[in-house]
């Protein structure tokens, strides 16, 4: 008696966000005006999220001039350099939305004049900063695979810096930096996961004949 081992490739679904069936659920159901129940469930929120195929990249750019950092879509510094600024382009932060979609909010930019110093926040008003617009709209809450904007704030240079990387935030907090908390939770660059919620897979496996 012979057990022939063979080698087989099995390909295995795997849901990463552990919502069964939520990104299938959501182009059949969705429907605007029921985005607040993102989250609440055990499973199920795939109806209540945006539309991860219209999510943008935000950029993070620097101003030597101001010595302030900002975050906006590249075309949105783009536009800024050719007509007045010195936006140096620091790299990709994160992906959200330029309009409103299911179960987002604004993520507004204050500014205040006295050093320059960009906030962003899903919060409607920031002491002391002057409202300058809504940058992108992201979710209230981690919901829908996204992950935590953080802030970190230099108040002695009159900067606020935001990252998803939690290692970067903790670097600059030990280095003197303040926690400047969550602005909002946003998709994460690298979509091959969140890009339909689930990843493949190959395992080889080995089992008898
Ligand atoms: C999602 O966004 C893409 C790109 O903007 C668009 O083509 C598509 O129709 C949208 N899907 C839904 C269900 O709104």
């Amino acid at each position: 008696m012979q057990i022939l081992a063979s080698l087989v490739t099995v390909v295995i679904f795997i849901n990463i966000l552990g919502v069964v069936g939520a990104v299938e659920g959501d182009s059949a159901s969705k429907k605007s005006g029921c985005g607040k129940k993102g989250g609440s469930g055990s499973g199920g929120q795939g109806g209540n999220c945006a539309n991860i195929t219209a999510a943008v990249t935000y950029i993070q750019a620097f101003s030597p001039q101001i010595k302030a950092h900002t975050l906006d879509t590249r075309a949105a510094f783009v536009n800024a350099d050719t007509t007045q600024g010195d936006w140096q382009f620091q790299g990709k932060v994160f992906r959200a939305w330029e309009t409103q979609e299911t179960s987002t909010v604004p993520l507004n930019r204050f500014l205040t004049q006295v050093n320059q110093d960009y906030i962003f926040t899903t919060a409607s008003s920031v002491s002391g900063f002057g409202a300058n617009g809504v940058v992108a709209y992201v979710y209230p809450s981690q919901i829908c695979g996204s992950i935590p904007l953080l802030g970190a704030s230099n108040s002695a240079a009159g900067d606020h810096y935001y990252t998803t990387d939690a290692h970067e935030h903790a670097s600059l907090t030990s280095g003197g930096w303040s926690d400047a908390g969550i602005s909002g939770y946003v998709l994460p660059l690298d979509d091959a996961v969140t890009e339909h919620g689930m990843e493949w897979r190959s395992y080889l496996v080995l089992f008898p004949v």
